[in-house]
């Protein structure tokens, strides 16, 4: 895509003065296409100075004062509001470029002397209306309410309070003839609608420069280095083949889309992953539908509701009773899971082996990730010892696989003796920066320890192991080479090497 016609960003600054957000504004210039000054936000005393912005800022700017009661800052009275508009768009220069080429004005806000300003200094007006608390009952109404004059550009916010509000907002913005509009999802749910806005048929995206240290201007908001690093956003377009990643209203921030996207750019395929927050599988599915979607990774807590939707159920999806990658094949949705594979080759490299038969090994938790390293052991030839909190779990588990299995608890201590060739931790404790869920064992320094939790990057757990001299392993490694194996159910050819070279973030 030239340019031109790539989607484009909107940097929102909410600094509290004009130098903060020229500064901010420096770190982001390279890489957005146009800027709102969220006057609102300014100490009061800045607001004097908004009319200079356009000219200092160096891309076409829109202003914003943005009302309590439409998510901003500004409390002062209607009055003063129109005064600091009024002034801002005032003394229009002979260079455009010096003037701002848009303000946006709530569809209850009319000035007619403000309004015919801008028609005059060629300001474009945004006319904009927000639904904070969910979504109108009728997204037509609210849009044609909103459109006034033809030359003003439609701006509807909705806040989606769930998949259904956003599949609903979604399917009504695919089907609408494209124009000069702004439509968008804010919160959790409304993600894709950020990433997706050249679909949506949106002018531009609105973004934060929350690398740059400032705040969201409204909830969801990305920021643009994000954009362009996790989501591509300098290289999709109208063909771009989305694959979706589904699961909880976390999902944000997961991993998975930054893995598959820097390999899809690397491999120069025209496809982009992105997380699709859902409250059920079903809504999962109908959103990539809608989309056009060619697969999708599942993650929690969908990996086993996911099973009934199937039209092919893999080796590993049967015997593991979970599902984390789909693929659109001509009878339907392909169900395959990459977590044993994954766990098995990271396994391998952090042991430095290519075969650990004989290996005795404690699995930790019976839960679904337990499953995948259960499998995968014994396709090596481990031999295993599954403890968990439910007794019951732990030995359904277990007996599938000939291995020993027991309480999660002081009484296991002697069978982790026995089994401490390698301790795997695949419970969630330890997610949360807390918890240690074999407490009661002290570790020899012998064994090799692998967590499959890698946030925090070291579990409590794992420290402990550590300290103890053991070596130790996070998960990271394991949803690389599941991702792997996803990118190659998808693209149907071997995954770039770039699953294996990425280096884990210190943060999410
Ligand atoms: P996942 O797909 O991530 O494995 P899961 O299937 O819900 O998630 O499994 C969670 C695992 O963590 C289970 O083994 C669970 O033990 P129970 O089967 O007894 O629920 C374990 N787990 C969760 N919270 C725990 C806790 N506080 N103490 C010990 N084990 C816990």
């Amino acid at each position: 895509m030239d340019k031109n016609n790539r989607p484009k960003i909107c940097l929102c600054m909410t600094g509290k003065t004009i130098e903060d957000d020229l500064r901010v504004l420096d770190q982001y210039r390279s890489v957005v296409d146009c800027v709102e000054l969220r006057a609102d936000c300014l100490d009061p005393s800045e607001r004097f100075f908004i009319r200079d912005f356009p000219e200092k800022a160096g891309l076409p700017c829109i202003l914003t004062i943005r009302r309590l009661k439409d998510g901003g800052k500004f409390e002062d009275g209607e009055g003063v509001r129109l005064v600091l508009i009024a002034r801002a768009l005032s003394f229009p220069k002979p260079d455009a470029r010096a003037n701002y080429a848009y303000v946006d004005l709530e569809d209850d806000f009319r000035a007619p002397v403000v309004e015919e300003a801008c028609r005059t200094f060629g300001t474009r007006i945004i006319r904009s209306r927000h639904y904070l608390d969910g979504m109108p009952d009728s997204l037509d109404a609210a849009y044609e309410e909103l459109t006034f004059e033809e030359d003003e550009i439609p701006r509807l916010t909705v806040n989606p309070q769930n998949s259904e509000d956003f599949i609903r907002f979604l399917e009504w913005c695919l089907q609408k003839p494209k124009c000069d509009q702004l439509l968008i999802a804010s919160g959790a749910y409304g993600i894709a609608s950020r990433i997706l806005s050249w679909r949506l048929g949106s002018l531009w995206t609105y973004a934060s420069p929350l690398r740059g240290g400032m705040e969201a201007a409204a909830p969801g908001h990305i920021d643009p280095f994000d954009l362009i690093n996790i989501y591509n956003f300098d290289l999709v377009d109208n063909d771009t083949i989305i694959y979706t990643l589904m699961g909880q209203n976390s999902i944000a921030q997961s991993l998975s889309p930054y893995l598959h996207n820097s390999a899809f750019r690397k491999m120069d395929k025209n496809a982009l992953l992105i997380p699709t927050p859902v409250d059920s599988c079903i809504d999962g599915l109908k959103m990539l539908e809608i989309l056009g979607g060619k697969g999708a990774a599942i993650t929690v807590p969908f990996k086993q509701d996911i099973l009934p939707y199937l039209s092919f159920h893999s080796t590993d999806v049967q015997l593991i009773g979970a599902c984390n990658t789909l693929v659109w094949r001509d009878s339907g949705w392909a169900g395959y899971n990459t977590d044993a594979d994954g766990f098995e080759r990271s396994l391998l490299e952090f042991l430095g082996k290519q075969d650990i038969s004989g290996c005795k090994a404690t699995i930790i938790g019976a839960g679904g990730a337990a499953k995948s390293v259960a499998l995968s052991l014994f396709r090596m030839g481990a031999r295993g010892l599954v403890l968990n909190r439910t007794y019951s779990i732990a030995r359904d588990l277990a007996r599938k696989y000939n291995f020993l299995y027991g309480h999660l608890d002081d009484r296991a201590i002697d069978l982790i003796l026995e089994h401490s060739d390698l301790i795997v931790q695949a419970t969630s404790v330890g997610m949360e920066n807390e918890g240690d869920p074999i407490s009661f064992y002290e570790f020899k320094g012998s064994e090799a320890v692998f967590d499959l939790i890698y946030y925090p990057v070291k579990t409590l757990f794992l420290k402990r192991a550590e300290a103890a001299g053991c070596r130790t392993m996070n998960g990271f490694k394991m949803l690389c080479y599941q991702a792997a194996g996803q990118y190659k159910l998808w693209m149907g050819e071997p995954p770039p090497q770039i699953y294996s070279q990425l280096e884990q973030p210190e943060q999410l």
